[in-house]
């Protein structure tokens, strides 16, 4: 993958500071890490991108045009795998508008979800909107959104599953409370796909269900890897540990994505930017070397003494 003269010109722009320019030669030499989804074989690469909230914006120049260039970046730098919903005020329609516009509307892994508790055919109504939203024929993954109503929407994505409109089957949670109900449903279903929350500040899917997962032989994509930002709060103000660098982790960003990475069960994650400089940062965390388990430990034993 290479970054034109003119992205790292523009990628440098962005930041306002030297210290992303002077990583751009590394991280645009190196592969993104590659990740095989199980059910298939197919490699997806492993940083994604979420949109809960940060495309949901109106119609302006000015909210829309970062949002255009972190779909470009992502992009350009080997990203492929985007995770929305319909649900998510206007980020479906305006990332579909956005996608389309850059052309790379089918170049994208397009993870999508039923969300809705309005039964079969309000669900259908979703699955039908979202291909409109795209301008796309198949959605890669669609996924039952919180469980709600599992049974039901899950025989609508399988069905479009075997019509051809849908490749993967997946369901999603971001609620502990809903870990019991999720693994009765990786239990009993046959899945490609299981999404769930997961980050240095939440940890309890690494307890039963991310193993579960790994033993039904499902893709794992990890939601909230911020905790919906709240990581960045614990460590403002605190010095990045130089052992950091044994693992290239550059940023906080990339320690609290580069721990969820190296977790066995992970497939992808999926940290959610409106923000270019950002996105380059996050897009980092799929390079270089990964933290060893007894690595991870540090991390966490930091962690909690910082929270
Ligand atoms: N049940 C479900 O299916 C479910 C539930 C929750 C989430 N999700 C999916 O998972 C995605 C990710 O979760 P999330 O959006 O809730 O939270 P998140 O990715 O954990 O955190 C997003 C926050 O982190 C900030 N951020 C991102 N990169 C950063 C960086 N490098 N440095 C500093 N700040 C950074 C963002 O602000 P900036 O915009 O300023 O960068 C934003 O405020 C969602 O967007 C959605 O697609 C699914």
């Amino acid at each position: 993958m290479n970054i034109s003269r003119r992205d790292m010109l523009r990628i440098s722009a962005g930041t306002g500071a030297g210290l992303l320019l002077g990583e751009l030669p590394l991280t645009s030499q190196e592969p993104q890490v590659l990740r095989a989804i199980p059910s298939s074989g197919e490699q997806i690469p492993a940083v994604g991108l979420g949109s809960a909230r940060t495309f949901s914006v109106g119609g302006s120049t000015t909210e829309r045009a970062p949002l255009r260039e972190v779909l470009r970046l992502f992009h350009t730098m080997g990203g492929r795998f985007f995770d929305t919903a319909p649900s998510y005020g206007s980020s479906e329609r305006v990332a579909g508008e956005l996608v389309r516009e850059l052309g790379i509307h089918n170049d994208l892994f397009f993870a999508t979800k039923i969300s809705t508790g309005d039964g079969r055919e309000a669900g259908i109504e979703q699955q039908e909107g979202s291909l409109r939203s795209w301008g796309r024929d198949v959605i890669d993954l669609n996924q039952v959104h919180n469980l709600r109503d599992v049974d039901i929407h899950l025989r609508t994505i399988r069905q479009a599953k075997a019509e051809g409109r849908t490749r993967y089957v997946g369901v999603t949670t971001s609620f502990p409370r809903q870990y019991e109900q999720m693994e009765q449903v990786l239990r009993r279903e046959e899945l490609d796909f299981v999404q769930v929350n997961y980050s240095l500040g939440e940890r309890r899917a690494a307890e039963r269900l991310l193993p579960l997962a790994q033993d039904r032989g499902l893709a794992v994509v990890v939601n909230e890897p911020y905790d919906v930002g709240r990581l960045f709060g614990v460590v403002r103000g605190r010095r990045l540990p130089d052992w950091a660098a044994e693992f290239d982790c550059r940023s906080w960003g990339q320690f609290f994505l580069k721990y969820i990475l190296a977790h066995p069960a992970v497939t992808a994650i999926i940290p959610a930017t409106s923000d270019p400089e950002h996105l380059v940062d996050n897009m980092g965390a799929g390079r270089g070397r990964l933290p060893e388990p007894r690595m991870r430990a540090r991390m966490e034993e930091l962690f909690d003494s910082l929270a």
